[in-house]
């Protein structure tokens, strides 16, 4: 339920230059029906935030099936670690097995990720914002400079909202670098995915991500075959214009 009034523009402009915690206070005491979406990787800083502000905060993680197995075992440890109901949704069985049965496992490497990720990823999100009114990632600009560059902290998702439902989606950590999130994470030890020791810096699925070289750009490492432009799954749309 939303509470009161709500613009999205106008907060956005006035929250520019707020902490990503007062970013997250504001969207608490605007939504109840609110939660994180949580991938397994950098965006524990999110949970970690938030769990100061509301120790009750809802937080899920979209499980694709193919993520690494040490992000598996980190989800596990974050839902210990902050004692949170933290929520894990699957794809549906019948639309998976449709697609592995006519293309196999690694059909995205032949024609693109697109398909694999809206029915493991896009469609369980979809289910789920339909019993939300506004969600919180961890997009930030510098993680891509094509698809995110202009990211607000906050936003009407124009992806999931329809005639019937207006979806808020929230970016606390959208004008945070990447130093900055690493930098809180030292600075409070708070647990991270221990991929991030094995030179992997953007992390999704499995067959999808790789490490990146020295100086690469950490979009590099997502769906390398496939062209900058295109590397959103449909989580979020591009926001470069
Ligand atoms: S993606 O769209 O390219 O996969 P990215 O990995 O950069 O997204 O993560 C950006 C934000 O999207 C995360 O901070 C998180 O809020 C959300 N997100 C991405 N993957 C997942 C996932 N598997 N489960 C839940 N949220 C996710
Ligand atoms: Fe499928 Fe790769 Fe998308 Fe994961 S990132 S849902 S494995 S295409």
């Amino acid at each position: 339920m939303r509470k009161k009034e709500f613009n999205p523009d106008l907060l956005a402009d006035e929250y520019n230059n707020r902490s990503p915690a007062a970013v997250i206070k504001l969207a608490f005491e605007n939504f109840e029906d609110i939660a994180i979406s949580f991938s397994g990787a950098e965006d524990v800083v999110l949970v970690d935030l938030a769990t100061k502000i509301n120790p009750d905060v809802r937080v899920f993680s979209l499980d694709t099936g193919r993520l690494h197995a040490e992000t598996y075992r980190f989800i596990e440890k974050v839902r210990t670690h902050y004692n949170i109901p933290l929520e894990l949704l699957s794809p549906d069985t019948i639309t998976l097995q449709d697609l592995v049965r006519s293309k196999g496992l690694y059909s995205f490497y032949e024609d693109g990720h697109k398909e694999c990720c809206n029915i493991r990823k896009v469609i369980p999100l979809r289910r789920h914002l339909s019993n939300l009114d506004a969600w919180i990632t961890g997009q930030r600009k510098d993680q891509s400079l094509d698809t995110r560059k202009k990211v607000t902290v906050i936003e009407k998702d124009a992806a999931f909202s329809d005639k019937d439902k207006t979806i808020y989606k929230f970016n606390p950590l959208a004008n945070w670098t990447s130093i900055e999130v690493w930098e809180y994470i030292r600075s409070n030890e708070i647990p991270f995915n221990p991929l991030h020791e094995q030179g992997y810096k953007s992390i999704g699925c499995e067959p999808c991500t790789r490490p990146i070289l020295p100086n690469q750009h950490e979009r590099e490492g997502r769906w390398w075959w496939e062209e900058s432009t295109q590397k959103e799954c449909g989580l979020h749309l591009p926001n470069n214009k």
